[in-house]
This record gives structure tokens, C-alpha cells and sequence, in this order.
């Protein structure tokens, strides 16, 4: 199943590291090569002959103990077509997420460029660590949460490294389920921002965290992607930095022509200012003051108006458009309306005014609406996990 690709694992210092034996022999049984760095802590806790046996290579610790002219961080991150950390402890994962390179598999972390899959095992208080939390969902990779038990410290509480056939399938997964190959998907996200002079402007509270998702998992799952975003992220795939609507609109209507699909995260505004000013707007004697606030283009409705008039009569039509619906009340309601109004394939509906879900939040709960009238719910889970079931539906 695995022939022909390299697993990268990373064993960090906690007491499952002893697990990762087993899952080291079943990515060997699926004929995969398969590479092992450890960090000084993870050989407190199994050897560096077991791990050497059952690989089938050297084990590495130090960025000097395989003798040959490469950087060893360099030249693991280039041959691993896949790096899976597990277990991984709090301390590792928050110097990852925060770019530290202290030891080889750190290194090799903050160097590998595909995919990485990370499997938190530890103390149900430090899982729960509102500080560990903060760093974990900064990294962009797939993460696999630890699951609920007795603990080897004695507590029971979440912490306990996951399945080794879920850390296993999901290698898999990544490594071979590539359904959006060949296709070139754009996302919008973020919030537009609208200036009102060279110091304030309007805006709204979207953290741009959905749209990014979908781009992560879209970019897993093989397709050529592009971002079109008002935040600062970096990644891999093409990320276009934008600011407003208009500036949207025209980045949205460049990528049209060569798109399969677009999908409109963004939460953008519907007016900006009519005339921003060029200089500080200075404090008046007045007690009110009036913006004059203008209509801005719905880019949602105007590419899929575009879509319907370049469709040539009886061949599929392209690109597949999805828009998002943020609603405070009425879900269902206002999005069956918003899909027949702007004409999408598919409409993501999602209740902004919980607070557990949607706007700032890592995690979403969703309903797919489809032109036909078809409806999907998606309960709440992390928003990559939503991402993924989303492609699901709208490929489906
Ligand atoms: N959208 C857009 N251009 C706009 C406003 C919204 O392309 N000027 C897109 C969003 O990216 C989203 C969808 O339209 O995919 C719905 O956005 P939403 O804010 O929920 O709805 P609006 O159309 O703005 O309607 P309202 O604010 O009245 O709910």
C-alpha cells in the first residue's frame, strides 16, 4: 500500500513512545521506507536498537550522528514524503509552532515542506493549557487529538495518544487519496477591509481561519490552490494579499477564466466609504459626524451570473462556485434564500452569533446547501475536519 514512500517519524519524550514501535512494523508491513529521529527525551523511554531494528535504517538524535557532508535536518526533511510526529509532547509541538529548531527533529520540522502529521500524547491539565492550546492550532498540520482514558500519570482525562491505525490510515490518506488532483481550486478569506482614511477603516471580525483550512486541505488532497486573503499567511501553494472588496473582486476575476473551482469564504464588506479621505480625519466640534457609505459589488453574484452567461448549453458548466452565508438568526431560512439569489452551486451556512463556532473560532459546524435543494449537516469539529467533509460533498 505504502511501496515507494518514505514516513518520516519523530518520537518524542512520553511514555507512548513505546507504541510507536508497533507502528513503525505496520508502515513496514505496507512495504514503506521508513526513517526515525528521536529526540534525546523519546530514548528514555525505548531504544535506539529496537527502533534501528524494526526500521531497517539508523536512528538519528543529533544533527551530527549520521557521518556524510548533508545537513541531516535538510536531507531527512527532502527524503520523507511524509513526517509523523508521535508521540508528540507539549514541549515539542510549542517550539514547533513557534518556529524554535533545538534539536534534529525540531529542525526537521521547521524545514519539512509536506505533509505532517502530529499525535499529542500528555497530561490531561497540560492538554487542556490554554497556552499549549494557543500554539497548537498555530501549526497547519493535520492533527490527530488525543483521546480520552486512564493516563500513565494516574489522572483520566483527555491525553492519551490516539489509535495507532488512525495515526496509520491518516498517513495513508495523505500519502495516497489525492482526489483533487489536477484541479485548480481559489478561496477567498478573511474580513475586507475599507478605508476611511491613512489611519481608520471598516471591517468585521472574520479571522480568515475557515477559508485557510480549506486551502490546507484542498492543497493535501492534490489540488493546485490559490488563496486570495486579507490576512498574513504564509504557505507553499499561491497566497494573493488583499485588502478590500474592489481589490478582491479584481484578484477573484483573474483567477476566474483558469478555475474549477471557486470558493467564497471571505466575509466581505458589503459597503465601503464613498470618499476616503487622504489625510487624518481631525475632531470637529460637532458631537455626530456622517460617513457616506457605498454599495460595493457582490463578487459572489456577479462571478456566477459570469459562469451562467460563458456556459455553453448542454456541456458541465465551470468553475463549481461555493459561497459561505454568516447568519446571527434564521439559519436555513436566509440561506435558502441567499443560494437562489446569487445563483451558487453550493452554499456553506454557518451561525455566527455562537460563540463556540464560526467567526475566531477553531471549530465550525456547518449546513451544505446544494442548488438542487439537497441539505448536508456538519456537526461541530475542528475546521480542517470540516474542510475535508465539505470537498467530500461538493466532489462527491
Ligand atoms: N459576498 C461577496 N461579495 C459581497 C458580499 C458577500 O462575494 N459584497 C459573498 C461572501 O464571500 C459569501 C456570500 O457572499 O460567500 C454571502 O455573504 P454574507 O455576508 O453571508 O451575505 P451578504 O450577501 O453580504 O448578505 P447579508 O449581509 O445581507 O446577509
Amino acid at each position: 500500500m505504502l511501496s515507494g514512500k518514505t514516513i518520516l517519524v519523530g518520537i518524542t519524550g512520553g511514555i507512548a513512545a513505546y507504541k510507536i514501535c508497533e507502528l513503525i512494523r505496520m508502515y513496514k508491513r505496507a512495504n514503506a521506507e521508513v526513517l526515525v529521529v528521536c529526540t534525546p527525551n523519546a530514548l528514555n523511554f525505548v531504544t535506539k536498537l529496537t527502533l534501528q531494528n524494526l526500521s531497517k535504517n539508523p536512528v538519528a538524535v543529533e544533527e551530527f550522528d549520521v557521518k556524510d557532508f548533508n545537513p541531516e535536518h535538510i536531507s531527512y526533511a527532502d527524503r520523507a514524503d511524509i513526517m509523523v510526529i508521535a508521540p508528540a509532547t507539549a514541549n515539542t509541538i510549542s517550539k514547533i509552532s513557534q518556529g524554535i529548531c533545538d534539536n534534529l527533529l525540531t529542525s526537521i520540522a521547521c524545514a519539512f515542506t509536506k505533509p505532517v502529521i502530529i499525535a499529542p500524547a500528555m497530561n490531561c491539565n497540560m492538554w487542556e493549557n490554554p497556552i499549549f492550546q494557543e500554539n497548537l492550532h498555530k501549526m497547519h498540520y493535520e492533527i490527530l487529538e488525543p483521546e480520552s482514558g486512564y493516563l500513565a500519570c494516574g489522572y483520566e482525562g483527555k491525553g492519551r495518544l490516539c489509535s495507532l491505525e488512525k495515526i496509520f490510515d491518516k498517513t495513508v490518506e495523505l500519502l495516497t487519496y489525492k482526489p483533487l488532483n489536477g484541479k485548480k481550486i481559489v478561496i477567498t478569506s478573511g474580513g475586507t477591509i475599507e478605508d476611511i482614511d491613512p489611519v481608520r477603516y471598516i471591517s468585521n471580525y472574520s479571522s480568515g481561519k475557515m477559508g485557510l483550512a480549506l486551502a490546507d486541505i484542498a492543497k493535501n488532497l492534490g489540488a493546485d490552490v490559490t488563496l486570495i486573503t486579507t490576512k498574513d499567511v504564509s504557505r507553499k501553494y499561491n497566497v494573493v494579499k488583499v485588502k478590500s472588496a474592489l481589490d478582491m473582486k479584481e484578484a477573484v476575476e483573474k483567477e476566474f477564466e483558469n478555475s474549477d473551482c471557486i470558493i467564497m469564504a471571505a466575509a466581505v464588506a458589503d459597503y465601503r466609504v464613498k470618499e476616503i479621505s487622504p489625510q487624518k480625519m481631525k475632531k470637529t466640534s460637532d458631537d455626530e459626524i456622517t460617513l457616506t457609505l457605498v454599495k460595493n459589488p457582490d463578487i459572489l453574484k456577479e462571478i456566477c451570473a459570469r459562469k451562467k452567461a460563458s456556459s455553453p448549453a448542454g456541456l458541465p458548466s465551470c468553475p463549481l462556485i461555493v459561497g459561505f452565508c454568516a447568519e446571527s438568526e434564521n439559519l436555513l431560512e436566509n440561506a435558502k434564500e441567499k443560494i437562489s439569489k446569487k445563483g451558487c452551486d453550493f452554499l456553506i451556512a454557518n451561525d455566527i452569533s455562537r460563540k463556540d463556532i464560526g467567526f475566531s473560532s477553531d471549530y465550525n459546524e456547518v449546513t451544505i446547501l446544494d442548488k438542487n435543494g439537497g441539505m448536508k449537516k456538519l456537526e461541530r469539529a475542528d475546521k480542517r475536519t470540516i474542510a475535508g467533509e465539505i470537498f467530500k460533498v461538493i466532489y462527491g
